[in-house]
């Protein structure tokens, strides 16, 4: 495995893997770091789907608010890489910022619509630094498949919706939601949480549990917004859940629904803070 600070040295090497072996697949895993289980299992689909898997990481300053966790963001390098090797990894990337932003950016990639809502209504440029960045990454690593985790529902359709109107040539793969076996989904923030926070955020699996089976069991038409209410009640047992949002919406478009069986998915997407903590999590219901 090799550890990769530079921009030109990473082009480089990927450069001569393809010159030396031709035809092969370039599998990317964009990641900030603190790698756990979900991190783990893109890395697994790289490598069972391509020959070449680059990880990079890389806390993108562009993608917080001011009043964001980018100072106390958690960092673990030694175990970062423990992850990376254990997934047989062949580069990591690993720039810093000023190797990533020598200057101050004077281009900014914004999608828009799909960015309107859930975290990009409640975290105002988040998805412009998130866009930018993987702009930058998809254009140093020139990657054939690029893998995101659902946890970040919004970020994929974003992401999707940005490589299909700027005709970037890269497959996006989504990844599925991996989760403690009580039901938390993984996340690098989950950290943060003091015990009685951990207990008490396993309303979110809880909430969108009771949500799927609801819609599955439910017989005639149902309302987005009864739909939604019923979730909103079932958060509200917690005594220290602070709901950002909890919504339905279609999907991937992220518009707006009434009647659930109008379009053909749809997700509930939860964003909730314990305690400083602000968590997400998500599901879609294909019919
Ligand atoms: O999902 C993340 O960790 C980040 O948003 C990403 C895609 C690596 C861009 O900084």
């Amino acid at each position: 495995m090799q550890i990769i600070h530079h921009i030109q040295e990473l082009r480089q090497l990927v450069r001569e893997a393809k010159s030396a072996r031709g035809g092969i697949k370039v599998g990317f895993v964009p990641t900030m770091g603190y790698l756990h289980q979900g991190h783990a299992s893109l890395l697994e689909a790289a490598r069972k789907q391509c020959d070449l898997v680059v990880l990079s990481i890389f806390v993108n300053p562009l993608q917080f608010g001011p009043n964001e966790d980018l100072s106390r963001y958690p960092r673990d390098e030694e175990r970062d890489l423990a992850v990376a090797k254990a997934t047989g990894t062949d580069i990591v990337f690993f720039p810093s910022v000023e190797e990533m932003y020598p200057r101050p950016t004077k281009t900014i990639v914004s999608v828009i619509e799909v960015t309107e809502r859930l975290c990009g209504a409640s975290r105002p440029g988040h998805f412009d630094g998130v866009a930018t960045v993987v702009t930058k990454l998809f254009n140093i690593v020139q990657p054939d498949y690029a893998f995101f985790g659902m946890k970040d529902a919004q970020q994929i359709a974003v992401i999707q919706q940005m490589v299909d109107d700027l005709n970037m040539p890269v497959e996006i793969v989504p990844c599925k939601i991996v989760r403690e076996e009580d039901g938390l989904a993984l996340s690098s923030r989950n950290v943060y949480l003091e015990p009685e926070e951990r207990e008490q955020a396993l309303i979110l699996s809880s909430a969108l549990n009771m949500a799927e089976k609801l819609v599955r069991e439910h017989k005639g038409p149902l309302l987005a917004s009864e739909l939604q209410e019923a979730v909103k009640q079932h958060i509200d047992q917690s005594s220290i859940a602070e709901i950002d949002y909890a919504d339905i919406l279609a999907y991937p478009s992220l518009e707006p629904i009434t009647d659930l069986r109008s379009v053909p998915a749809f997700i509930i997407a939860l964003a909730v803070k314990f305690g400083k903590t602000r968590l997400i999590d998500n599901t879609i219901i294909r019919w």
